[in-house]
């Protein structure tokens, strides 16, 4: 039996074909994942590559017929998924980190107070799931004490993984709390005390039509809030509102069809001075932000209105 390992090239082009017939968009990168994945090297790599023996083809064909049969996401399939400046683990159970909350981490990350000031700065990550938000401020900034809250049992286990593997690679330990961020009680002893709220809760409207990977995959208590979208968003923002010490900031990722309910919640709300809509790199609404008035003791925050890649403002109001 000829045992010699098959061409890169030929598996990728066959594990491509594949996938397309399955619908799947990005068919020919999706196989160049899945080869590179197999085969523990960078993408750029694969052309180089000496070929895949039989265990390696026979992993490839396993993980095109997940996601071609089953349309398992690719992230459940390695394990992993890209999160910022972070790899996380994710699998089933457990909302997979989206590009567009890279947006609100940078948001947060630009108008944090300085390092270096009398206080720690303390950050709240309400509905955490992974831990993506809550990580990747761990991981920039190490002076801060950082909150994760998370209701659900599958998804805290992964938050507990991930917090822990960041914790062994050397960022500073994240606080992880089992709590239901809709819980105006929660979380008393860090009432008044907070510099940021940061959410992506669950947002999306109920009637919205999403594709099989997702509804199928994904659990649907990381994904819906209710028939507008707004279920979680409403007592969250009265949540943050206590939790906030003065000039304090909120960040709340939300569906792209509800920019405008959700800066008239924080409006209403009436506890927030400035809140302000931003865009994603699409140009679709995708998070509000909003300050408590006063200066809260900060440095002051590092705000760079001009910088495009971080600010995407389309939009300021003042509440009062
Ligand atoms: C859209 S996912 C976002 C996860 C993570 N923040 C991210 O950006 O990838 C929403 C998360 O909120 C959690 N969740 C849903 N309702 C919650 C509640 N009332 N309190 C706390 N967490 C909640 C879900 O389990 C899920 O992990």
């Amino acid at each position: 039996m000829d045992t010699r390992p098959v061409p890169v090239a030929g598996v990728v082009r066959t594990a491509a074909a594949a996938l397309a017939r399955a619908g799947i968009d990005s068919a020919r990168v999706e196989a160049r994942l899945i080869c590179a994945h197999v085969l523990g090297i960078d993408q750029s790599r694969l052309i180089s590559a000496d070929g895949i023996d039989d265990a390696a083809l026979a992993e490839v064909e396993r993980i095109v017929a997940a996601r071609t049969g089953e349309k398992v996401p690719l992230q459940y399939l390695f394990g992993r998924a890209p999160s910022g400046r972070l790899e996380l683990s994710v699998g089933p159970g457990v909302f997979i980190p989206r590009p567009e909350t890279e947006l609100l981490v940078e948001w947060v990350l630009a108008r944090l107070p300085a390092p270096g000031g009398a206080t720690r700065p303390v950050i709240v990550d309400l509905c955490a799931g992974s831990g993506t938000i809550a990580l990747e401020i761990a991981h920039a900034r190490p002076d801060a004490h950082v909150h994760a809250v998370e209701l659900h049992d599958a998804a805290l286990q992964w938050l507990r993984r991930n917090a822990e593997e960041r914790a062994a690679a050397g960022d500073t330990p994240i606080e992880i709390h089992h709590g239901d961020a809709t819980d105006p009680g929660l979380l008393p002893e860090l009432r008044g005390r907070v510099t940021v709220v940061a959410s992506n809760p669950p947002y999306i409207p109920m009637t919205d039509d999403l594709p099989a990977d997702v509804l199928g995959h994904e659990p649907a208590t990381a994904l819906f809030g209710g028939a507008d979208g707004l279920d979680v968003v409403v007592p969250l923002v009265d949540l943050a509102a206590s939790l906030l010490a003065p000039g304090g900031l909120l960040a709340v990722e939300h569906d792209d069809t509800t920019g405008a309910e959700v800066a008239a919640i924080v409006e209403r709300q009436g506890r927030f001075g400035t809140v302000e809509q931003h865009t994603d790199l699409a140009g679709r609404p995708r998070f509000v932000t909003a300050t408590t008035p006063g200066d809260g003791g900060h440095d002051g925050h590092k705000v760079d209105d001009d910088n495009d890649e971080v600010d995407t403002t389309v939009q300021k109001g003042t509440a009062r």
